[in-house]
C-alpha cells in the first residue's frame, strides 16, 4: 500500500482504541479542510503537527510512517468528503421532548415531498395546477413563521422547507396542523446536500433565505450557506424567471451575499448591481429580525432573478 509523507495541512482523522492513526491530506481536494474524528471517543481535531507535538515517540511521524496503520481507501475517502462538505455547524437537535423525539422524525418524513422530476409534475402530485401555482423553498425555515405566513396567504401555492434544526419542525408542524395548512411540505438535513441528492432541477418559482446563520468570525465564514458551489445548485434548482429572496442584519455577511451573488453569471439583482431590494410581499418580521433590530442593525433585503 501506498504510504506517504503528512504535511503541514494534513488532518488527524481517527485514533482508534489500538492507538491507530489516520489521515486526511486536505492538500490536493480544496473545499474539504476540517475532516476529523476521534474514535477514542474525543471530540475535536487538530493538524497532525498540534496533536503530535506532545507525543513524542510512537507518534513521531517518521516512526508512524512504518507502522502498519492502513492509509484511506478511495471510497472511504469519498464518503468523509462528502460528510465534511454537508457537515452541519451548531445545534441540530435542540430542546426536543422525549415524546417529540418519539414521533417527530417520522412524522417528518411523511410530510416529505413528491419529488418529480419536473415541477409540473411535482406540482400535479401534490394536487395543484402547475399553470397557476408557484412552488416555494425556504431554506433554514427556523420556527416555520415565514413559512406558514406564505401558505396561508397563498393556498394555491406549494411550499417545501428545509431545515436542520429539529426544534423548528416541531413548532412548524403543530402551527400547521391548527391552521390546517397542507400545501406545505418539508424535508431535514443540509440544503446543498438535499437538493443535489435529489437532483433537483429548474424545479422553484421562489427561494427565500432569511436570516441566515451570520458565522462572524472570519475562520468560520466556510460555514456560511452562501458560498460559490452553494449558489450553483440553487441556480440548477430554480425555474429560469425565478426570484431568489435573502434577508440578513448581519452587514458584514450582507456585503458576503452581495460578492457572491454578483459575480455568479446566474443571477441577475433585480434592483441593479450591488441594489438592496424592499422588503418582499408579505413580509413577516421574525424573531431573528426583531433581535437584530433591538441590537441597533438594520435589515438588508436582496432580491435576484434567475435569468
Ligand atoms: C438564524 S435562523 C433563521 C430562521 C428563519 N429563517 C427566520 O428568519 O426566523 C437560521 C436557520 O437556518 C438553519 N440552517 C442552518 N444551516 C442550514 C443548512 N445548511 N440547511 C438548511 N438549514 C440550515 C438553522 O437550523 C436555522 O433554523
Amino acid at each position: 500500500m501506498e504510504r506517504r509523507r503528512f504535511g503541514k495541512t494534513d488532518r488527524l482523522l481517527s485514533i482508534s482504541t489500538l492507538g491507530t492513526m489516520r489521515f486526511w491530506s486536505t492538500g490536493p481536494i480544496r473545499n474539504f479542510p476540517e475532516i476529523i474524528h476521534l474514535s477514542s471517543g474525543k471530540t475535536g481535531g487538530a493538524t497532525f503537527a498540534e496533536m503530535t507535538k506532545d507525543c513524542p515517540g510512537p507518534f513521531f511521524p517518521d516512526h508512524f510512517l512504518d507502522e502498519e496503520a492502513p492509509m484511506m481507501t478511495p471510497e472511504e475517502q469519498a464518503v468523509l468528503a462528502r460528510q465534511s462538505r454537508f457537515k452541519v455547524h451548531g445545534r441540530k437537535k435542540g430542546m426536543l421532548k422525549r415524546s417529540e423525539a418519539d414521533w417527530l422524525p417520522e412524522r417528518v418524513r411523511q410530510l416529505s415531498p413528491p419529488w418529480a422530476e419536473t415541477r409540473r409534475e411535482l406540482l400535479t402530485r401534490w394536487h395543484a395546477n402547475p399553470d397557476h401555482a408557484r412552488l416555494w423553498l425556504e431554506i433554514g425555515f427556523g420556527n416555520g413563521d415565514t413559512l406558514t405566513h406564505m401558505a396561508t396567504h397563498a393556498p394555491q401555492d406549494r411550499l417545501i422547507g428545509i431545515d436542520v434544526f429539529m426544534e423548528g419542525f416541531s413548532a412548524l408542524l403543530r402551527r400547521m396542523e391548527r391552521l390546517h395548512l397542507d400545501n406545505i411540505a418539508v424535508e431535514a438535513g443540509h440544503a446543498l446536500e438535499i437538493l443535489e441528492t435529489r437532483g433537483v432541477t429548474h424545479l422553484f418559482d421562489r427561494v427565500m433565505i432569511n436570516f441566515p446563520d451570520p458565522w462572524p468570525k472570519k475562520r468560520h465564514h466556510k460555514r456560511r450557506l452562501i458560498q460559490t458551489d452553494f449558489l450553483d445548485t440553487l441556480a440548477r434548482a430554480m425555474t429560469p424567471g425565478g426570484l431568489l429572496t435573502l434577508a440578513t442584519d448581519w452587514p458584514e455577511y450582507g456585503i458576503w451575499m452581495l460578492d457572491h451573488l454578483e459575480r455568479h453569471p446566474a443571477f441577475i439583482n433585480a434592483y441593479g448591481p450591488r441594489q438592496p431590494a424592499p422588503e418582499p410581499d408579505l413580509w413577516l418580521p421574525t424573531c431573528f429580525q426583531k433581535k437584530g433590530e433591538a441590537a441597533g442593525r438594520t435589515i438588508l433585503h436582496l432580491a435576484y432573478h434567475r435569468p
